[in-house]
């Protein structure tokens, strides 16, 4: 979908929408107006813009589409404000109406672009817009106490965070929330397994690693499975738990903590910011759902749980699926606290987030989970009126085998160690570099642009593939300077602060910008597409086509700075094109900085 924003589509959509009902008056046709489907042109030679709407208003008026297309045309050509912004439309093939911006307009848009801190992208209304003023919820990363954080939480709080600031820089309130795994049966066992193998990790802080602690849950799983006896001790510390008694409360922070102190660390180095509001939160909250399910006759006891049946979703068996709100003993499920997260979330009174939008991002496998849950949700009524609730799915990272990603050994990958790895291999390659180009940098440098490096590859490796297809990880490709990589972006931006060093000034004011060249006014109209990315993306969350148009004007100005003299150049051309790359590079900093991915200015 095309959202047209950029204030030049702005005015000649309005111009569009004028000569649409006037051309079809003329056929004597009135209110057959159709939208005029202004979108992008398919190659830049037919201009900027392409006009579909002709072809489809040829049936209502029964008139050819060329005939129609051409009574549109006379209308714009007697537009003058149309006439200010474009060249005179022309028609091609069966009735397409080709756009072409004037020169004098794009320049004028440049000119604003390199006023403008913000490049273009407006802040939301609030004042026309309650709603969309109201929060936005992000639930993002979200890893489970007492186990790894693994790579799919990895990719979560990648494009968790660069959703979450895109909406931030859109003006949006946002609410970056952690919904950790803190909660429910597995403590129970964790903390009667550990009364028995490391009793003082239950009283005293950081006696345990988190990677012990990973242990002591896996042996206390199989436990759980072999021993009846174990069972029982486990329930009832559940219950202790649940009901707030103070040595099963303290124990169960303290081994909380031991993992946040580990995950803390990962997200320092992501440089991502998150509030965390685990499922305990919910605790409070888990009665009130089933009363008002119950209340909303959705609730339906089966076999002993109290479920909810859901429609359209079928079992293998064929029938309506169940979701379990509360098992027989009853226990409280994941669904559960998501329920009473969704209510929490929405809910405006105190108590309560006030959002009209949650978004949730998790790998695809919680895809099924997501739409039962926001079934009842809605069934229940607890969406408000324009209120929206999305599942932002994403695949599983795989290995170069295609299978799921696993160390040489076999063991799952610890993120800590795939972040150091990702920082020693683009150490490697920058010294290989350096040796080959004959350079020598001191150790402070090296360091740095090393780990800039490895945390933006991992970070863009992430964020540039379509979310929902898998993803195959490769150090050797994500760190490449070829392709689209966050090498080859950084390497652009230190081009540009190269240009700088080498004596051109980017910031010379030039009021009267002039351009000629074929690669420039291809560089213009790439600059000028940004705001209609960065909004694109904040429907549609799909941080990735934001790192196609990054890539796309990476190349666009790299082909230009190699085919066209700017330092070299006479004025006034020198100072208009040193314009072009100060614009250039605002662009590609403010476009890394929405995707979280940090820049240099030499590597
Ligand atoms: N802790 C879950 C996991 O590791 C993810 C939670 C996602 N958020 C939510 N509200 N369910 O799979």
């Amino acid at each position: 979908m095309l959202i047209l924003f950029n204030s030049l589509s702005i005015h000649i959509q309005n111009a569009l929408e004028k000569a649409f009902p006037e051309a079809a008056a003329q056929a004597h046709a009135s209110g057959k107006a159709l939208d005029p489907q202004l979108v992008p042109a398919s190659k830049p030679e037919f201009g900027d813009f392409q006009v579909n709407g002709a072809l489809k208003l040829a049936k209502p008026l029964k008139q050819s589409p060329r005939i129609i297309a051409l009574a549109i045309t006379d209308q714009l050509k007697a537009d003058q404000d149309f006439l200010n912004i474009c060249n005179p439309p022309e028609i091609a093939g069966p009735g397409f109406i080709n756009l072409k911006v004037k020169a004098e307009c794009l320049i004028a848009e440049i000119r604003n672009q390199l006023q403008d801190k913000r490049l273009g992208v407006p802040v939301i209304d609030s004042s026309n817009d309650q709603m969309a003023s109201s929060t936005v919820v992000v639930d993002f990363s979200s890893p489970n106490i007492a186990k790894e954080m693994h790579v799919g939480h990895l990719r979560s709080t990648i494009i968790g965070d660069s959703i979450a600031r895109i909406l931030e820089f859109r003006g949006h309130k946002v609410l970056r929330l952690n919904h950790v795994g803190d909660w429910g049966t597995q403590f129970g066992m964790l903390i009667s397994h550990l009364k028995t193998v490391a009793p003082e990790a239950l009283i005293t802080a950081d006696v345990i690693e988190l990677g012990d602690l990973v242990n002591f849950y896996k042996q206390a799983k199989q436990r759980f499975d072999e021993d009846i006896h174990f069972q029982t001790t486990s329930r009832e510390e559940v219950i202790k738990l649940q009901n707030g008694d103070s040595k099963t409360l303290k124990a169960w922070k303290l081994i909380c903590e031991q993992s946040r102190r580990e995950f803390q660390q990962i997200y320092n180095r992501l440089d991502v910011r998150l509030s965390e509001r685990g499922e305990s939160f919910y605790n409070p909250f888990l009665e009130q759902v089933i009363d008002d399910l119950n209340d909303s006759n959705l609730l339906v006891i089966d076999d002993g749980a109290k479920c909810v049946f859901l429609q359209g979703i079928n079992g293998k068996d064929g029938r309506p699926l169940p979701m379990i709100i509360q098992k027989q003993d009853g226990g409280f499920n994941y669904a559960t606290t998501d329920l009473a997260a969704i209510k929490y979330r929405f809910n405006t009174s105190p108590e309560g987030d006030g959002a009209h939008r949650l978004i949730y991002v998790t790998d695809a496998g919680q895809a099924n989970h997501f739409a039962g849950v926001f079934q009842i949700a809605k069934r229940a009524n607890w969406i408000p009126d324009g209120g929206r609730i999305e599942h932002v799915p994403f695949g599983l990272v795989q290995g170069s085998d295609g299978k799921k990603l696993k160390t040489r050994s076999g063991k799952t990958i610890r993120l800590r160690d795939l972040l150091d790895e990702a920082i020693d291999r683009s150490e490697a390659d920058l010294r290989r570099r350096l040796k080959e180009e004959d350079r020598t940098e001191n150790d402070d440098f090296i360091k740095h642009v090393a780990s800039t490096v490895g945390i933006a590859a991992v970070k863009y490796a992430d964020l540039s593939q379509n979310r929902i297809t898998n993803y195959q990880f490769s150090f050797d490709r994500m760190l490449s300077l070829q392709g689209n990589t966050a090498p080859y972006l950084l390497y652009a931006l230190v081009r540009i602060a190269g240009i700088a060093r080498k004596g051109g000034d980017l910031d010379t004011a030039t009021d009267n910008l002039i351009f000629k060249e074929g690669q420039e006014w291809s560089l213009i109209r790439t600059l000028l597409k940004f705001d209609e990315v960065v909004v694109e993306v904040e429907e549609e969350l799909l941080p990735n086509r934001l790192c196609t148009y990054l890539f796309e004007l990476s190349q666009i100005f790299n082909r230009f700075y190699d085919q066209v003299p700017v330092l070299k150049a006479n004025e006034p051309y020198r100072s208009c094109r040193l314009a072009l790359c100060r614009l250039t590079a605002n662009t590609l900093n403010l476009g890394m900085n929405l995707l979280g991915i940090p820049t240099l200015e030499r590597m």
